[in-house]
């Protein structure tokens, strides 16, 4: 329930957005910094024994199970799982719910070193033709053990389906990574499929990048990831480069463990990519891959935004590892160069919002763009344009690093609301309209919204939204 008193610095009650057509100035000066005061305490690691790191029992039993969309549109499905002891299977069985019949489908598996740690056998399998709006059982392993799991699929794309996705970042394995995840899955709008704007395990904190903490990490969101799809972003603590111990192939622990459906969206490789999921197209970009002018992931974006097609998806969501709005005094201007050569292209396309993680706290932005800039003119302020995101920063999830809570002062115009307190998102699409996001404080109950806004879509009904800050 809710503890300590909330009251805001806020010099003006209601946020006017976007009233004023395009490149204008921002009427109201100051956003909201909460001055919610929430009990610090330092985010530390659960313990190796802890109950959310159970290795379940069995010999070679399947653990660190995880799914997340398998092509483009919802019909199918990856499922990855590690066997620590041998290889064993790497089939999938699978059925609808009430089926008499069972499937099967055929994955493989890889190993990966990394100084002195050698991996488990990590099993990915696709499952193709998945029907839309159907609850799934499937089961992995073999001999002795096998484990049984479900998952429901998306419903057909189209443009007034609802949907409810979850948006966690930056989360690791500390308690609060816990309460996080816990929050989450308790919270009464029940997420259907996560948004995870990137780092995972934090692995890399520890010494000689502890590969261990990976394992950790897949055993304690399995209760989560095994019955609804994640959808990954590649944050800077999935790097793992380390000339120093030898590794100098960026992502290797990450890309060996955590498949993504980058093939079927035409990219090249896996740290950015697009999928359809009921009335949303997402874009997940990689601020750790080359993105300047003819790189492949400029180039595949640059061909990418003008596929989206608004009637049938009209909710266009763009989810990347470091914002490009923060006025936190961490990573402060580190998302500047990728906002540099895409913002223009977000207006142009009307995305509807960003989300990004990397920074530990909270921070929903304007509507608003700073893309007039040529070197000599002097325009580098953002200014209020109807036709731009909202970025919103969702880096709080709760790792060992701790809280952000070092702010630029004054709160910068462009600044609708932010606080430092771990928690998670939701944004619940109703229809092509509306669709309405929250912000959810560990501290506070279930059901406590501790920031929201009714989003208006960019394409079908680019007006005001009023904010609603309780
Ligand atoms: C890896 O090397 C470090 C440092 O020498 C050591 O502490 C650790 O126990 C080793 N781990 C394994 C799995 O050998
Ligand atoms: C099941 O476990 C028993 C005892 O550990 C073992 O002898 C047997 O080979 C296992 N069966 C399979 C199919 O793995
Ligand atoms: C993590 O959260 C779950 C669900 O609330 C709880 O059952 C479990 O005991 C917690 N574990 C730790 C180590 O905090
Ligand atoms: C990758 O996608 C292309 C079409 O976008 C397809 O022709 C090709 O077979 C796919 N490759 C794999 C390995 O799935
Ligand atoms: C830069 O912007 C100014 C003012 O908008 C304009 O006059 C000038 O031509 C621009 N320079 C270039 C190189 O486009
Ligand atoms: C906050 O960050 C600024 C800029 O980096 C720094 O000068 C200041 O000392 C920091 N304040 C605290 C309390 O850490
Ligand atoms: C879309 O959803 C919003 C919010 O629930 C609702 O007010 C509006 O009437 C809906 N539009 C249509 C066409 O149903
Ligand atoms: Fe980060």
């Amino acid at each position: 329930m809710g503890t300590g008193r909330i009251s805001f610095s806020a010099t003006c009650a209601v946020v006017l957005l976007g009233l004023i057509m395009n490149s204008s100035a921002l009427h109201c000066n100051r956003g909201i910094t909460s001055s919610f005061i929430r009990v610090s305490s330092p985010s530390v690691d659960m313990p190796f024994d802890s109950d959310v790191f159970q290795v379940p029992p069995g010999y070679n039993a399947p653990q660190q199970v995880h799914i997340t969309q398998g092509d483009h549109v919802g019909q199918a499905m990856i499922v990855s799982w590690v066997t620590p002891d041998e290889p064993g299977s790497s089939l999938v069985t699978y059925w609808p719910k009430k089926s008499k019949e069972k499937y099967v489908a055929e994955g493989y598996y890889l190993t990966y070193n990394y100084y002195n740690y050698t991996s488990g056998f990590i099993h990915h399998c696709t499952i193709p033709n998945l029907k839309y709006n159907t609850k799934y059982y499937y089961e992995v392993g073999d001999g002795n053990v096998t484990r049984k799991f479900w998952f429901r699929t998306a419903p057909p794309v189209g443009p007034d389906v609802p949907y409810t996705f979850g948006l966690i970042g930056d989360l690791g394995q500390t308690y609060d990574s816990n309460k996080t995840l816990t929050h989450y899955e308790q919270s009464p709008l029940k997420g259907k499929t996560v948004l995870y704007v990137g780092d995972l395990s934090y692995a890399d904190d520890w010494p000689f990048h502890d590969n261990v903490k990976w394992d950790t990490w897949g055993r304690f969101t399995e209760r989560s990831v095994a019955y609804q799809p994640w959808i990954w972003t590649a944050g800077n603590h999935e790097i793992d480069f380390e000339p120093l111990l030898g590794e100098t192939v960026p992502f290797k622990p990450y890309s060996s463990r955590y498949h993504v459906p980058y093939n079927s969206s035409g990219s090249t490789a896996p740290f950015w990519y697009s999928i359809k999921r009921a009335s949303a197209y997402i874009i997940v970009l990689s601020s750790y891959s080359a993105y300047g002018k003819y790189t492949p992931q400029y180039t595949w974006l640059e061909q990418e935004l003008p596929k989206v097609d608004r009637t049938e998806t009209p909710w266009l969501i763009v989810l990347v590892h470091s914002p490009w709005y923060n006025s936190y005094n961490y990573h402060y201007m580190e998302g500047e160069t990728m906002r540099v050569m895409f913002e223009s292209w977000f207006i142009q396309y009307n995305v509807d919002v960003v989300f990004a993680g990397h920074v530990h706290a909270y921070e929903r932005s304007k509507r608003i763009s700073n893309n007039a800039y040529n070197i000599t003119n002097g325009l580098c302020t953002p200014v209020s344009n109807k036709f731009s995101p909202v970025y919103i920063t969702i880096g709080d999830g709760g790792n060992i690093e701790g809280l952000a809570t070092n702010m630029t002062e004054p709160q910068p115009s462009y600044s609708a609301f932010r606080e430092s307190s771990f928690g998670h998102g939701m944004f619940s699409i109703k229809n092509r309209t509306h669709a309405y996001f929250s912000w959810n404080r560990n501290q506070d109950g279930y059901a406590v919204e501790a920031d929201s806004l009714w989003f208006h879509n960019r394409y079908w009904y680019p007006t005001t939204e009023t904010t609603i800050s309780i």
